[in-house]
């Protein structure tokens, strides 16, 4: 059995870090998201891996390279523009082959693994089994409305009046059956093949197509909320280590990371929490749920609930919460003119200030 990993889009939801950056490397305590989803298929025993990559696939490519380090064989796949997820089973087919695989999008977030829904697709071999899980707002979503039986019964992607409250997640397994699906429909009014049509097809011409249920914490982190959480959820399960310079004017409680080569100088650190490598935190305070990449400085400052990225500098602000920092962002007091805000911010940028 194969996989195909999906690490193209444009990730519009994720701007401005998805200007410059790939969101699927966009780092949960400190490792891309990516990464998480490439161990889960190498522990349920999968080693050839289809990556699709697109407009950020030298950055994809650099972080992942031939994929030894995880024990996979990667494949690199251009995909011209991100024409839907359909589209990459699509373009995929010389790699495929005739094998079962398994499609995983790149920024999906499974605590706990792929195993146990491997296994159970490799005994029952359906022809096609997704994942599905109740949500609040099926309409962001792929919706999928069983029969009383539990079967299949129809798809729609993003709909605005949901049938269900049952979204797709971004895990799914084929035979070789859906290479006809993909290649039997046509684009939808937003210009993408879309998975749930294919499904869809797949439904409508006798294939069986099993759902089960997500039983633990899933999350599509196309947002920046989502990888908040997802940050949290992560951190939640972390061992604490001290690798770093803790000075004897600092304190930290709860489960807390420091990399080698970061300092904390004066600074009070709540975990969970993790500070990277050579970043330094003076006079601050972190935490909990925090996650300060490598090479940050942190100064005078309280960060909570918070993802900032490498090199990224935070100086004088009290206090910040929820927020998603890019790399090597600036953010600070003003000044020259007291009582006046100055930005400097990216296209796309979300701005919120207590004033
Ligand atoms: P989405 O989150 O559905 O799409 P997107 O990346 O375009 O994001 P946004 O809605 O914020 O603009 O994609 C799910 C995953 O699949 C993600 O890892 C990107 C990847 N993808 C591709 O590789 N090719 C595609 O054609 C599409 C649509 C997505």
């Amino acid at each position: 059995m194969k996989a195909l990993v999906l690490a193209g889009g444009s990730g519009t939801r994720l701007r401005p870090l998805t200007h410059t950056s790939a969101k699927q490397l966009v780092p949960v305590a400190n490792k891309p998201v990516l990464y998480y989803g490439l161990e889960s298929l190498a522990a349920a025993g999968i080693t050839e891996v289809g990556v699709i990559v697109g407009a950020t696939g030298a950055e994809i490519r650099a972080a992942v390279g031939d994929g030894s380090r995880f024990g996979l064989s990667v494949t690199y796949i251009p995909q011209e523009a991100p024409l839907g997820l359909a589209h990459a089973v699509l373009i995929a087919r010389d790699f495929l082959g005739e094998d079962d695989f398994v499609m995983f999008l790149g920024d999906n977030f499974i605590v706990g693994g792929i195993t146990e829904v491997t296994e159970a697709f490799r005994t029952g071999r359906p022809d096609s089994q997704i994942l599905v899980t109740k949500v609040p707002d099926p309409s962001a979503f792929g919706v999928v409305e069983l029969d009383e039986d539990g079967r299949v019964r129809a798809l729609e992607e993003k709909p605005r009046f949901p049938k269900s409250d049952l979204a797709l997640v971004g895990v799914f397994f084929f035979t070789p059956v859906v290479h006809r699906a993909v290649r039997a429909i046509e684009p939808s009014p937003r210009g993408e093949l879309e998975i749930t049509d294919a499904l869809q097809w797949l439904v409508d011409e006798g294939h069986e197509v099993r759902s089960q249920p997500v039983t633990g914490y899933w999350k599509d982190t196309g947002n920046a909320n989502d990888m908040l959480d997802v940050n949290r959820t992560v951190l939640d399960t972390l061992a604490p280590r001290v690798e770093g310079l803790v000075d004897t004017e600092s304190e930290l409680t709860g489960n807390v990371v420091v990399e080698p080569g970061a300092r904390i100088v004066g600074s009070r650190i709540v975990g969970p929490a993790i500070i990277g490598a050579g970043a330094t935190v003076v006079g601050s305070r972190i935490g909990p749920y925090t996650s300060i990449a490598a090479d940050c400085r942190i100064e005078d400052s309280d960060v909570e609930y918070s993802i900032v990225l490498q090199g990224a500098r935070v100086c004088g602000v009290r206090p910040v919460h929820s927020s998603l920092i890019g790399r090597e962002a600036t953010v600070g007091p003003a000044a020259t003119a007291p009582g006046a805000h100055r930005l400097i911010v990216g296209d796309h940028s979300r701005v919120q200030i207590c004033a």
